[in-house]
């Protein structure tokens, strides 16, 4: 169901009234968060549920996040516990994603979660989304807004670039304030488990819940394994070019991610913070990702050397993002 001609809307009341008509009509449509833009689908339509792996070229197994208006809506659809309730009331609206166990009359097509028994769920803080969500009376199935593999988008310029002539219409809704993706927390076991760190820190929700686990859970490894090609999930978040971490220093052919005084001799930049700020850098990364994928080739470049980032707060987000971007690709 491609549409060959991708509208881009503004916001309008009558521009997301729009939107949300697409929406109900089955048809796809990006929208921006606080964290990056989402590719909407109607949840309960299993149909433009599967758009959205098609339009993306998402691999099936790989679930998406319903979006919500509220954390009440969000609890009639999920099973809460004490831990799921503290922490909506803490973080939500925002970056963070709760998986919880689907309730039996949960109407969301069942392709959305990959055919889990879990549903990862989140109510955005960004007002686009939560009009968008209103205007449509259902939640929004919604992965990030960019081909399967790529850079997430942080701008209605992403999303044109890497979706236009898949989707139906693209809402600017301006820049990404978070600009990483959103945490994701399982909470659908006995004890928290941290499959993404995001735009809500470790740090934060250890202060909100206590110890949250994270590493490969046996579960997690055993879901790997039957994955037709783990590299797949690994390489994640790619730009074009080849990318390497933790650079202290810059080749001829490399340009640079910085975060600090950039390296010597470097030719082409991308400053992440001057003054070594992580949510600063996290708003600017898949910016710096993009930007520096189109501008290296007029410089010659052809390799990007990160420079280290400290990996508390959203520095955490931040080299999950660099390390897959790093790892080797198929
Ligand atoms: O900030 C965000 O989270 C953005 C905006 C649009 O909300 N969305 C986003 O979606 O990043 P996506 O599809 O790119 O990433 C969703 C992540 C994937 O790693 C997926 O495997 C995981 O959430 N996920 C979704 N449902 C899950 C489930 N039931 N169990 C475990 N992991 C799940
Ligand atoms: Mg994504």
């Amino acid at each position: 169901m491609a549409d060959d001609v991708t509208e881009i809307l503004n916001r309008t009341d009558r521009d997301i009234t729009q939107a949300a008509a697409l929406l109900a009509a089955g048809k796809l449509v990006a929208f921006g968060t606080e964290t990056v833009y989402g590719l909407g689908a109607d949840a309960a339509n299993a149909k433009a549920v599967a758009a959205i792996f098609e339009a993306k070229g998402r691999p099936h197994f790989n679930p998406l996040i319903c979006h919500y208006e509220s954390a009440d809506a969000v609890f009639a659809h999920v099973e809460a516990n004490a831990m799921a309730q503290r922490l909506a009331d803490t973080f939500w609206p925002g970056p963070l994603t709760l998986v919880l166990p689907r309730r039996i009359t949960c109407p969301v097509a069942l392709l959305a979660g990959a055919g889990l028994e879990t549903l990862a769920v989140r109510v955005p803080a960004h007002p686009v989304a939560q009009r968008l969500i209103a205007a449509l009376g259902r939640p929004v199935a919604a992965p990030s807004a960019n081909r399967s593999g790529g850079v997430s988008p942080t701008s209605a310029a992403h999303v044109l670039a890497g979706l236009g002539g898949r989707i139906a219409a693209i809402i600017d809704s301006g820049a990404c304030r978070v600009g990483v993706e959103s945490t994701v927390l399982d909470l659908s076991g006995p004890t928290p488990f941290l499959l993404r760190p995001g735009g809500v820190s470790l740090e934060s929700l250890e202060a909100a819940i206590g110890p949250v686990r994270r590493g490969v859970t046996p579960g997690q490894a055993e879901r790997t394994r039957t994955l037709r090609s783990p590299g797949l999930m690994i390489s994640h978040y790619a730009p074009t070019l080849p990318l390497r971490m933790d650079a202290a220093d810059a080749a001829v052919d490399e340009a640079v991610l910085a975060f600090g005084p950039p390296l010597a001799g470097a030719r082409l930049v991308f400053q992440l913070s001057a003054d070594t700020n992580l949510n600063e850098a996290a708003a600017r990364l898949f910016e710096g990702l993009h930007w520096l994928d189109a501008q290296a080739p007029a410089y010659g470049l052809r390799r990007i050397a990160a420079m280290a980032v400290p990996a508390h707060g959203l520095g955490l987000a931040i080299n999950d993002r660099l390390s897959r971007a790093a790892a080797p690709r198929d």
